[in-house]
């Protein structure tokens, strides 16, 4: 990845739980110092936690906040943003600044359509993000340089994993990443959930069932191997895990993986007024 010095001043306009863990990644990688973080939120608490807690700069008025920034990262919820990308805002924001959106299901043409002659770079991260184990997607658009490209990978890459697509991808990634952390919690809970009922106490049920999807994703990664030969090494002829997978082939869980992905792309339609 390329060097730090690239990423110059950076704005938050929203920092609530996605926009404090970049925060939190880039001031960690010391990637930034806190004088060059600026945030714009609306609530007064909000801002003194912020202050508090990071000693970054914050304002009510998110044209303060942009004021001389290279990269404004945009991080308020979908439905926020057009009464907060205003035309007043657009302005305020400097020429020389890249756009940085992680709003799920919204396109780059309509943050280029609100916040006009700007570079704008798409981004789908997740939760795990927090812990510095998240997984983003980022997409620029054709005005992003190299450079503020390679700025933006340092931003997202401070805190986990990211790789760098086409937009038409965009939705798809959402709906395996983005939400992805949404099914695993839930598995998680309900292996956990299975271990009480086998007679273990819930928190060791709950540690070793996230352990044990910790564990696998981190195994699946590293070695490369493809899921399908991990699963082919754990089951021995006739035994017990092979057991256990033909009673989750028989629920359908395979099935549950492909209709909840297709249920998060028809929400994100329909959502987008496009259904
Ligand atoms: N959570 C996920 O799993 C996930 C994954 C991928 C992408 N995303 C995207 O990340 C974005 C942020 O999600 P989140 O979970 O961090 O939401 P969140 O915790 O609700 O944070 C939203 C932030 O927006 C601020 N805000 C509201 N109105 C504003 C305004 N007029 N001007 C400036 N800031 C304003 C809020 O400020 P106050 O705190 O002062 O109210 C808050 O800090 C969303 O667009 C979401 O689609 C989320």
């Amino acid at each position: 990845m390329g060097k730090i010095k690239t990423l110059g001043k950076v704005a938050f306009i929203g920092c609530g739980a996605m926009g404090e863990a970049i925060l939190k990644g880039i001031l960690k990688a010391g990637l930034l110092t806190k004088k060059d973080v600026t945030v714009g939120v609306p609530t007064v608490g909000r801002r003194e936690y912020l202050s508090k807690q990071y000693g970054v700069k914050c304002f009510a008025d998110n044209k303060q906040a942009v004021a001389d920034v290279d990269f404004v990262v945009l991080a308020v919820k979908p439905q926020m943003a057009k009464t907060v990308l205003t035309p007043e805002l657009a302005q305020a924001i400097p020429a020389k600044a890249t756009v940085v959106s992680i709003m799920s299901s919204i396109d780059i043409s309509m943050i280029q359509g609100m916040i006009p002659d700007r570079a704008v770079v798409r981004v789908m991260p997740n939760t795990p993000l927090a812990v510095g184990a998240g997984m983003s997607a980022i997409a620029p658009d054709q005005k992003t340089t190299k450079v503020a490209l390679e700025a933006v990978k340092n931003i997202f890459g401070s805190c986990g994993e990211i790789v760098v697509l086409e937009e038409s991808s965009m939705e798809a990634v959402s709906a395996i990443s983005g939400c992805g952390p949404g099914y695993c919690f839930v598995l998680i809970d309900a292996l956990a959930d299975a271990g009480v009922m086998a007679g273990l106490p819930r928190n060791l049920a709950i540690q070793l069932a996230a352990q044990t999807f910790a564990g696998s994703g981190k195994m699946a990664i590293e070695t490369g191997i493809h899921p399908a030969q991990l699963r082919d090494q754990v089951t021995s002829p006739g035994g017990t895990t092979i057991a256990g997978i033909h009673a989750m082939e028989l629920h359908g869980v395979r099935g549950a993986m492909y209709d909840a992905v297709q249920a998060v792309l028809d929400r994100s339609e329909a959502l987008k007024g496009n259904k």
